[in-house]
């Protein structure tokens, strides 16, 4: 069976936890696509390369996970051949056979546009900001800075702008528990499968 779940929107938006979840629930495999970009951001030198050479064992670095990172992603995610060198593999794992979910930026809209579910995933800057500060700590008017910044590079960019999929079901998780942004979207894949 080959079934797709793409889930987009900003980060710390949610997507993570709810791409998790669906997949332990349904069984499908799991691709955080920031990862990716995360990984050529701290590989450093040209981006390009980096993209076109990227390994397993580069994902599995422990300082992906930093504010630093993601500027960094965000910064080489701009970039048009970056994107390019990571589409095939992108697309190969959400047609795999098995069910995939992947969340990200631009799956609903440019990795698979044919996805059964598509999810965007978003939250007010400020609540987004407050769950990153949670985890990082340190200076909350940075964090929230750095959020704002990265929001308007990864929605004002050229290629495969962040945006939300004319077909994507909207789930804010402003003010709703992320339990209850789990089980909305565990409803809308079992309607579809
Ligand atoms: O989801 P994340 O915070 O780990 O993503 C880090 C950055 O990578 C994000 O700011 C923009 C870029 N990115 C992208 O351009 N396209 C994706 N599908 C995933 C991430």
């Amino acid at each position: 069976m080959r079934f797709t779940v793409a889930i987009d929107g900003p980060a710390a938006a949610g997507k993570g936890t709810i791409g998790r979840a669906l997949a332990a629930r349904f069984g499908f495999a799991h691709l955080d696509t920031g990862l990716l970009y995360r990984a050529v951001g701290a590989l450093g030198g040209d981006p390009v390369a980096a993209a076109r050479g990227l390994r397993a064992a580069d994902l599995a670095r422990d300082d992906l996970r930093s504010l630093a990172a993601g500027q960094a992603a965000s910064v080489v995610a701009v970039i048009p051949e970056v994107r390019a060198a990571l589409v095939a593999f992108q697309r190969r794992f959400a047609r795999a056979e098995g069910g995939a979910v992947l969340d990200g930026r631009d799956i609903g809209t440019v990795i698979c546009p044919e996805a059964e579910v598509k999810l965007y995933v978003t939250a007010s800057a400020e609540v987004r900001a407050h769950r990153r500060w949670l985890e990082v700590g340190g200076d909350a008017a940075r964090v929230l800075a750095e959020v704002v910044e990265r929001d308007t590079r990864d929605m004002g960019r050229a290629e495969a702008p962040l945006r939300a999929a004319v077909d994507a079901v909207v789930i804010d998780t402003s003010e709703l528990p992320i339990e209850a942004a789990v089980a909305a979207a565990v409803a809308l894949v079992e309607a579809r499968l």
